[in-house]
């Protein structure tokens, strides 16, 4: 049976972050997140490429670009199981995952329509919750837990 080769081919980097095993349908949250859009180094983005253990998946290579582990946090909700690449002369020098940080600001929306965050111009503000391998996110303000990521827009 011959089947079409879908896959898409992101050139590799000489040196910088590669973010791999994103969720397909997060990889533009990805981007927003860290503000790629305003990146003035060389970002590549492939999008909706098959992958053994997702089915589907996003990869982000930054070039040039080495994140402190605070701001790789932050993308811990859109792509929990992210996988981050250094790369140095072509050769993967390190890959770990992303930690889920303790507190998540001004990056998820609260699920509660009556939150001060949702009626005023306040920043939201989670302590992150794991309860059954899934994360939760419990209100700074309303002490509502919302149980699925909604992305701020900004
Ligand atoms: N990569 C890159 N440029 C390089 C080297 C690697 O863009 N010079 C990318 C690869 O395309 C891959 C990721 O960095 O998406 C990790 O590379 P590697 O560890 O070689 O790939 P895998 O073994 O497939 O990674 P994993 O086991 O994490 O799935
Ligand atoms: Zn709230």
């Amino acid at each position: 049976m011959s089947e079409k080769n879908t896959q898409l081919k992101v050139s590799a980097i000489k040196d910088g972050t590669v973010l791999d095993h994103i969720p397909a349908q997060n990889v533009f949250q990805v981007v927003d997140i860290l503000d790629l859009i305003h990146s003035d180094k060389p970002v590549t983005i492939g999008s909706n490429l098959e992958s053994k253990s997702l089915g589907r998946k996003g990869i982000i290579k930054i070039a040039d670009r080495f994140f402190e582990d605070e701001e790789l946090g932050r993308i811990a909700l859109a792509a929990p199981d992210a996988t981050v690449n250094i790369i140095r002369d072509y050769e993967v020098v390190s890959k770990k995952k992303i930690d889920l940080p303790s507190e998540v600001i001004g990056i998820a929306k609260c699920s509660n329509p009556m939150c001060v965050t949702n009626r005023q111009p306040v920043t939201t503000r989670f302590t992150t919750i794991v309860d059954h391998k899934k994360v939760k996110l419990l209100c700074h303000y309303c002490e509502k837990t919302t149980e699925e990521f909604i992305p701020l827009r900004h």
